[in-house]
């Protein structure tokens, strides 16, 4: 398991300034696909939120399927349809609040451990925590403030628990409440 941020360099503003710089160089680039989020919707029904969802695409696609909104910690969110919010932070109006939450930007967390809990706090009662990432992220150690977390799909099994699956080479993790 690797961060680039520990108790040495720990600066939030930094952290924050990171992932908007990156954010703004990348936000016409789209990570995730039309036919992920297909095979995604299939283990998912109500209403979800996707957190880190950059310029929304994963959001209009989910929407296909099942009522989704979005948030992203940069300030464009609010320009491609999301909330700006750092989903570090737990919104008291979410706790309880949705059938899913999605992400694929887990490796942008500068704590794993805590961004897991209030995702599963934001979930009804047999509601799916959905973690999309790929192999880079779980082989390359990056020493980069952005894309700050990496860890082994043996290591995100052991934190995460749930189910596992692969589609295109995307790694999936969910976690049923
Ligand atoms: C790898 S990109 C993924 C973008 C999009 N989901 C996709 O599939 O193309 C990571 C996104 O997460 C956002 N992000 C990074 N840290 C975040 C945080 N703490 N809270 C919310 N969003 C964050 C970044 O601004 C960026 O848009």
């Amino acid at each position: 398991m690797y961060q680039f941020w520990n108790k040495k360099n720990w600066n939030y503003k930094k952290y924050k300034a990171a992932q908007i710089a990156l954010n703004k160089r990348k936000i016409k680039t789209t990570w995730v696909t039309a036919k992920d989020i297909e095979f995604i919707s299939q283990f998912i029904k109500g209403s979800g939120i996707c957190h880190g969802a950059r310029n929304g695409f994963e959001v209009r696609e989910f929407n296909k399927y099942v009522k989704t909104i979005g948030t992203d910690i940069s300030d464009t969110a609010l320009r491609y349809g999301l909330i700006q919010w750092d989903f570090h932070k737990q919104n008291p109006e979410w706790i309880g609040k949705f059938d899913f939450v999605y992400t694929n930007s887990f490796d942008h967390s500068y704590n794993p451990e805590l961004v897991f809990r209030v995702f599963m706090e934001q979930l009804k009662k047999g509601g799916k925590c959905i973690i999309h990432t790929s192999d880079k992220m779980e082989t390359i150690l990056h020493g980069y403030p952005g894309d700050c977390f990496g860890a082994t799909k043996q290591e995100l099994i052991k934190m995460l628990g749930g189910e596992f699956y692969t589609f295109k080479n995307k790694n999936i993790y969910i976690i049923t409440k």
